[in-house]
């Protein structure tokens, strides 16, 4: 029996996309959508995004992240966003260590961790993104190189300070690529991620832990994604940007006692 603490969730990750008359439409279409999902849903947007994209969400359940921050509260950082100020503009939820910002942007692990503290201090709902690159997939070395990043990124907090987290396995290889993981591919890595959970925070912790796949989730294949016992949500890229690909992903049919 899956802890009732692993409710589903359905985010969207909608990257560097998006002007901000197209943001309300698909915000709104997604709030409009989201009655009766079974799970939570929510939408993460560009900076500029989120005031507005929280005036359409209002009074709805759709939860709004952001897709990064600085773990600094203020001060003379040029380009860089705080926790508080993604509070401020009504975020609930942001995004930490998604590949793109390790690969492209140089967020190490301790990076990761001093966000996620950030975030944390800031009553945001963290959603801290780790994955192998398809080389370390071939080179046998996918275990080690999630190991790292979560004994990295997670350092240092109690178990109790971690209940809001919530973790996105998304192979690197997956990403925008059309190619995802196979259901039992995907297994495999959210089974690993637990037992380390457990090993690193508790049994009890890692029963109540809510890991989400990233890569190439689609109409098509989030059921039988949805249906493996250890994954408990999606993080979506490119088809969170078409509403009615998303609807149907937050909807997904999870075959009934599949977990
Ligand atoms: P795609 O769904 O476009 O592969 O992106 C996944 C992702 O990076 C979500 O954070």
């Amino acid at each position: 029996m899956t802890s009732p603490l692993r409710r589903p969730l359905i985010a969207g990750n909608w990257k560097m996309h998006l002007t901000l008359a197209q943001s309300v439409d698909l915000a709104r279409a997604v709030k409009d959508g989201c009655a009766g999902a079974p799970g939570e849903v929510a939408v993460c947007v560009p900076f500029t995004a989120v005031s507005v994209v929280a005036q359409v969400l209002k009074g709805s359940p759709v939860k709004l992240g952001a897709q990064d921050l600085f773990w600094e509260a203020q001060g003379a950082f040029t380009g860089e966003v705080s926790a508080g100020m993604l509070v401020d503009a009504g975020a609930q939820a942001v995004v930490i260590g998604h590949s793109e910002r390790r690969r492209l942007f140089g967020d190490t692990d301790e990076a990761v961790n001093r966000k996620l503290r950030a975030a944390l201090a800031a009553e945001l709902m963290p959603i801290v993104c780790v994955g192998e690159t398809l080389q370390e997939r071939e080179e046998q070395r996918t275990f080690k190189v999630l190991q790292t990043q979560l004994e990295g990124g997670l350092k240092g907090f109690a178990p109790a300070d971690l209940s809001r987290v919530v973790i996105a396995y998304e192979p690197v290889w997956a990403i925008g690529t059309g190619k995802t993981a196979t259901p039992d591919q995907a297994q495999e890595a959210h089974l690993f991620i637990r037992k380390t959970c457990a090993r690193l925070y508790g049994e009890g912790f890692a029963a109540g832990l809510r890991i989400l796949y990233g890569g190439s989730v689609k109409a098509e294949n989030v059921d039988a994604l949805m249906a493996q016992p250890d994954l408990d949500g999606a993080l979506v890229g490119g088809d969170s940007l078409k509403a009615q690909s998303f609807l149907r992903i937050m909807h997904f049919n999870a075959p009934a006692g599949a977990k």
